[in-house]
């Protein structure tokens, strides 16, 4: 567990985005009460967020892309370093030019806020029947739900294109979303029955 905190300290050291621990809790505790035991993450960072999902046990096994190089390597290190590269596979890609074979319990969406729709969609085809997948950062720091809390124009942008994600999941046809207000905002997919 030592080990597990050095490397949020450091993620957080050098502002690199990780999942907040509300975020990363509920996903664990949804891993444990639902028989995970696939998971395919979009957007590694260093790992610290694959690593927490690979802990919960044994038998979770976790595929994770990441698009920059740094950030793969670091996280090549983290995860040998926990010991736990059997059960991680992590990949330097671009998620929307990967393809990934199989089917997955469950897949987080935790990459470029731009480009949710297009992760969902794509990734969509590796979800198992009674999957789920989950996507994080919806409140955006609050943004949201207050766009007066930024002046910037690039945030406003990636807040429109937030909205329009959330918009997507919300009159969806195939799937049913739950949202919950915890850590940055997240939110469950499953095929509507
Ligand atoms: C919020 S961070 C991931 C944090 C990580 N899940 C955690 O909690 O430890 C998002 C990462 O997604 C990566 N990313 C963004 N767009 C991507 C893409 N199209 N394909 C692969 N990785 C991408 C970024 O380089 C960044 O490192």
């Amino acid at each position: 567990m030592g080990k597990i905190l050095d490397i949020k300290n450091k993620a957080l050291e050098n502002n690199v985005p990780i999942m907040q621990d509300e975020g990363i809790n509920f996903i664990c505790d949804y891993i444990k009460n639902n028989n995970v035991h696939k998971v395919l993450e979009i957007g590694s960072a260093v790992g610290y967020s694959a690593i927490n999902f690979a802990s919960v046990d044994d038998s979770v096994e976790v595929t994770t892309i990441e698009r920059d190089i740094n950030r793969y390597n670091e996280a090549v290190k983290n995860i040998n370093d926990v010991g736990l590269n059997e059960r991680i596979t992590i990949i330097n890609g671009d998620a929307l030019e990967t393809n990934i074979d199989g089917k997955y319990d469950l897949i987080f969406i935790d990459a470029a806020k731009s480009q949710y729709i297009k992760f969902f969609n794509k990734y969509k085809e590796n979800l198992n029947s009674d999957g789920v997948i989950i996507s994080d950062n919806l409140s955006f720091h609050g943004i949201v739900d207050d766009i007066s809390l930024t002046h910037n124009r690039n945030t406003r942008q990636l807040v429109g294109k937030i909205k329009k994600y959330i918009d997507f999941l919300e009159n969806n046809d195939e799937f049913d979303t739950t949202f919950y207000k915890l850590g940055d905002g997240v939110s469950v997919s499953k095929f509507k029955k």
